[in-house]
C-alpha cells in the first residue's frame, strides 16, 4: 500500500502550518512542504511535526521553475494544495511588487510545473490528481449592508493584494479549461487562531494590549469581516481536496460577522479575564483611532451553503470559543511571539538555512 503524497506550498505560514499539522495528525499522507520562508514563514510553527518522517520541508520559491520541476520529479505527488502567497493588505499598499511576483508569477510557474508533471502521468493518475488553489473572499470586493459573497459573485478586487489573488484564481481556472488540469478552488473569509503573524488585526491587538501599547483601530472601526477559526479552514480544505468536484469553486466562511470594534472589544474583555492589567484598568482604555487604510473594503461576508450542502462541512468553533482558544494560545506561547517580534528567528534562519536545503 502506498500512501498519498501531497505538495503543500506556503506550509510554514499561518494557514499552511495549521493545515500541515492537521494532515500529519489525522492522515497517513506524506507532506512535501514547499516554502520560501519569507518574513511570514516560520519553521517554529511546524515544531510539532518537525521530526515526523512524513513531513518533508523544502525551502524553495514557487517562482523557481527548475526547483519545482526537481521536486515534482523527486516526489511524484498525488496533488498540490497551493497556499504560498504574499497575504497582508497593508504591505500590498506600500509595496505591491512582491504580490505581483509571488501571487501571479509564482502561481503561473507552479501551474506550468504541475501541468508538465501531470501530462506525463498514466491515465488513472491524471484523473485522480488535484491542484487545489487556496484563495480569499477579498477577490469579490466590498459588500454593502446586506448580502453575502457566493461562488457566483462577480470579481471586483480593490487592493493590490486582492487583485493579485484574483489574477491567480483566473489563471488556475484557465489552466483547467484550456489544458484540462484537474483543479478545485476555495475562497475563504478572514482566518484567526494560533501562530498568526502579529501584523494582522487579532494577534496585533492581543500583543499590543499585553505590551501596554495603543490598539490602533482604522477609521471608525465599523468595517466588517467574517471570521473563521484556522483549524476549521484547514478541515474545509481537506474536505474540498478529497471530495470537491473538479473545476468547481467552494466558498468557505465562519458565519461570524463582526465589526472591527466588536472584535477589539471582545479581545479586551477576554484579556481582562485571563490576564488583567496590574492597575486593573480595562484593556479597552488602550483603544486608539488611527487614519483609515486607503481603499479600505467596508464589509466581507461569505455564504458557505454550497460547501455545507454538497460536502457536509461546517465549522466546529464559534467565534467566542475560537477567540478564547486564540487568546489562551498567545498567553501560553511567549517564546514563539518573542522570536517573531525580535527578529531572532530570522537571524537563526539566515545562519542555518540555505535555499534548496531539505529538512
Ligand atoms: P501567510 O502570509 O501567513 O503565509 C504565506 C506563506 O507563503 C509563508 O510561509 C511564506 O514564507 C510563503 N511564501 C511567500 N512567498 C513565497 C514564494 N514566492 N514561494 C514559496 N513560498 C512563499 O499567509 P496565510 O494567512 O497563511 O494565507 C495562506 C493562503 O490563504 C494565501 O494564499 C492567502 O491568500 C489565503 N487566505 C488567507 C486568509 C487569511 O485570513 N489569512 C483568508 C483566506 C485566504
Ligand atoms: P487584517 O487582519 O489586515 O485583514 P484583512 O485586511 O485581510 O481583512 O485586517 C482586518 C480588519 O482590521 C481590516 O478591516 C483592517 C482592520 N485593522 C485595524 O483596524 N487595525 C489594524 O492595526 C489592522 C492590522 C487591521
Amino acid at each position: 500500500m502506498t500512501t498519498k503524497t501531497l505538495f503543500v506550498t506556503g506550509g510554514a505560514g499561518f494557514i499552511g502550518s495549521a493545515l500541515v499539522r492537521q494532515l500529519i495528525a489525522e492522515t497517513d499522507w506524506r507532506i512535501i512542504n514547499i516554502d520560501k520562508l519569507t518574513y511570514a514563514g516560520n519553521l517554529e510553527s511546524l515544531a510539532t511535526v518537525a521530526d515526523d518522517p512524513r513531513h518533508i520541508f523544502s525551502r524553495a520559491d514557487i517562482c523557481d521553475r527548475a526547483a519545482l520541476d526537481a521536486l515534482f520529479a523527486q516526489h511524484q505527488p498525488d496533488g498540490v494544495m497551493h497556499l504560498a502567497a504574499e497575504s497582508h493588505v497593508d504591505r500590498s499598499i506600500h509595496g505591491p511588487g512582491d504580490f505581483i511576483q509571488t501571487n501571479m508569477v509564482g502561481t503561473f510557474t507552479l501551474l506550468e510545473a504541475a501541468r508538465g508533471y501531470w501530462g506525463q502521468l498514466d491515465q488513472e493518475h491524471r484523473r485522480s490528481f488535484r491542484f487545489h488553489h487556496i484563495s480569499t473572499d477579498e477577490v469579490f470586493g466590498s459588500l454593502g449592508e446586506d448580502g453575502a459573497f457566493n461562488e457566483a459573485t462577480a470579481y471586483d478586487p480593490r487592493s493590490p493584494y486582492s487583485a493579485s489573488k484574483a489574477a491567480s484564481d483566473h489563471l488556475v481556472r484557465a489552466w483547467h479549461h484550456t489544458y484540462g488540469l484537474p483543479v478545485v478552488v476555495t475562497n475563504c473569509s478572514n482566518n484567526y487562531g494560533p501562530y498568526h503573524f502579529p501584523e494582522k488585526l487579532i494577534p496585533l491587538m492581543i500583543l499590543n494590549a499585553l505590551a501596554g501599547k495603543p490598539l490602533p483601530i482604522y477609521g471608525k472601526g465599523d468595517n466588517v469581516r467574517d471570521w473563521l477559526y484556522v483549524d476549521d479552514h484547514a478541515r474545509a480544505l481537506r474536505t474540498v481536496f478529497e471530495q470537491g468536484r473538479v473545476g468547481e469553486t467552494y466558498c468557505v466562511g465562519g458565519n461570524a460577522e463582526r465589526t472591527n470594534m466588536q472584535v477589539v472589544d471582545a479581545l479586551c474583555t477576554l484579556l481582562d479575564e485571563l490576564a488583567p492589567r496590574q492597575d486593573r484598568l480595562g484593556y479597552a482604555t488602550q483603544k486608539t483611532f488611527v487614519a483609515d487604510r486607503p481603499g479600505h473594503d467596508k464589509r466581507y461576508a461569505i455564504d458557505a451553503g454550497k460547501l455545507r450542502r454538497e460536502l457536509g462541512w461546517s465549522p466546529r468553533e464559534s467565534f467566542d470559543s475560537g477567540l478564547r482558544k486564540t487568546v489562551q494560545w498567545y498567553l501560553t506561547n511567549p517564546a514563539w511571539v518573542a522570536h517573531v517580534q525580535s527578529g531572532e528567528y530570522q537571524q537563526w534562519l539566515d545562519r542555518h538555512y540555505q535555499p534548496g536545503a531539505t529538512a
